[in-house]
């Protein structure tokens, strides 16, 4: 199949299931977060892997599901974390309901993604759960240390990849990895797909930040500017504060101390210092750098050229997009 294929079979598998029911408080915001159109780029990655090495993508589509409710869970979160107002162009769920609501339909959501591994054999569920249990853990290492950089000012760069390979990248190298478990794929090719997913999903997170800073608000569907409001030691922070003369350092170190109010001036100021500097084509070099170090794996597989190329084609979408 090709890429959309893979998105529409997963959006007609998801819509039937039914999320609402009593108390609706507690589902109708499950709904409302899932029916937003997300990429669903990891379920795609699920069904993708799964085809590749079984020709039997059908048989992830639960795994695809789960995969989707839990970073959906993530995102709930984390909109409540980074005190988010939109979310794919709508608003976020603890802001359209409440925090409690944000806090508890997110809950739900983290247990409901666990159920859909019950439709698989004992020794296939074993596997996925614990892949699952192991990345959701690392989700939340990420997730806490992107809160402690916030008020941090000596963050390094190999911090920040780390930080973003827990929160990101294990959970687009789970995705994959959950395809090759499914399809009972070899040990090699499973872990060199994973391996293609780190590094996807480092370039995958660089290329989230840029767009948080530089990417157009009409398509973006969050918030721009919500790392810089937030004090997000991104790439794009940390690069710029390495380059930047003691002027301009100064004055980036003087707006991520504070958090405040009005920030048109805060963003305005630190977007001309991260242009000064070429932030823009650094980041940009970077993510191709990643990119191409994940297509490095997928050379070392035991799968058909055309094939890699479609996974191949996958980085390029990923690095190209605009939301
Ligand atoms: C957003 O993920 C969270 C990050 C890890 C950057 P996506 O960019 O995949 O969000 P949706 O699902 O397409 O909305
Ligand atoms: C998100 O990082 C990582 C997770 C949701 C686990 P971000 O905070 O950058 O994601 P967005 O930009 O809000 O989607
Ligand atoms: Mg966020
Ligand atoms: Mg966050
Ligand atoms: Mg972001």
């Amino acid at each position: 199949l090709d890429l959309t294929s893979y998105q529409e079979e997963f959006l007609h598998y998801m819509k039937s299931k039914k999320w609402v029911r009593e108390p609706k408080n507690l589902y109708e915001p499950i709904d409302y977060i899932l029916k937003l159109s997300g990429k669903r780029i990891r379920p795609i990655l699920t069904l993708m892997a799964c085809d590749i090495l079984s020709n039997e993508y059908h048989e992830a589509l639960p795994a695809a599901l789960a995969i989707e409710v839990f970073h959906n869970f993530t995102l709930v979160h984390d909109d409540i974390m980074d005190d988010a107002p939109l979310r794919r162009g709508k608003e976020t769920v603890h802001e359209k309901w409440d925090l409690n609501t944000g806090i508890l339909s997110g809950d739900a959501m983290l247990i409901l993604a666990y159920q859909y591994f019950e439709n698989y054999e004992p020794s296939t569920f074993q596997k996925l759960a614990k892949l699952f249990s192991q990345t959701a853990l690392e989700v939340c290492d990420g997730q806490q240390l992107d809160i402690d950089f916030e008020t941090r000012n000596d963050v390094t760069i190999d911090e920040y990849i780390n930080m973003i390979r827990l929160k990101t990248s294990v959970l687009v190298a789970a995705a994959l990895q959950m395809g090759a478990i499914v399809a009972q794929a070899s040990d090699s090719d499973s872990d060199l797909l994973y391996e293609y997913g780190l590094n996807l999903g480092l370039a995958f997170q660089l290329q989230d930040d840029y767009l948080d800073t530089f990417g157009d608000p009409k398509t973006f569907g969050k918030q721009v500017g919500g790392d810089i409001i937030e004090n997000k030691k991104t790439y794009l922070y940390l690069k710029a504060l390495e380059l930047a003369n003691d002027e301009d350092k100064r004055k980036l170190l003087f707006f991520y101390k504070q958090k405040l109010q009005e920030n048109s001036i805060k963003i305005d100021e630190v977007k001309r210092i991260f242009e000064l500097y070429d932030i823009p084509a650094l980041v940009q070099n970077l993510i191709q750098e990643y990119t191409t170090a994940s297509f490095s794996s997928l050379d070392k597989m035991n799968i058909g050229s055309e094939n890699k190329e479609k996974l191949r084609a996958f980085g390029d979408f990923l690095m190209a997009r605009s939301k």
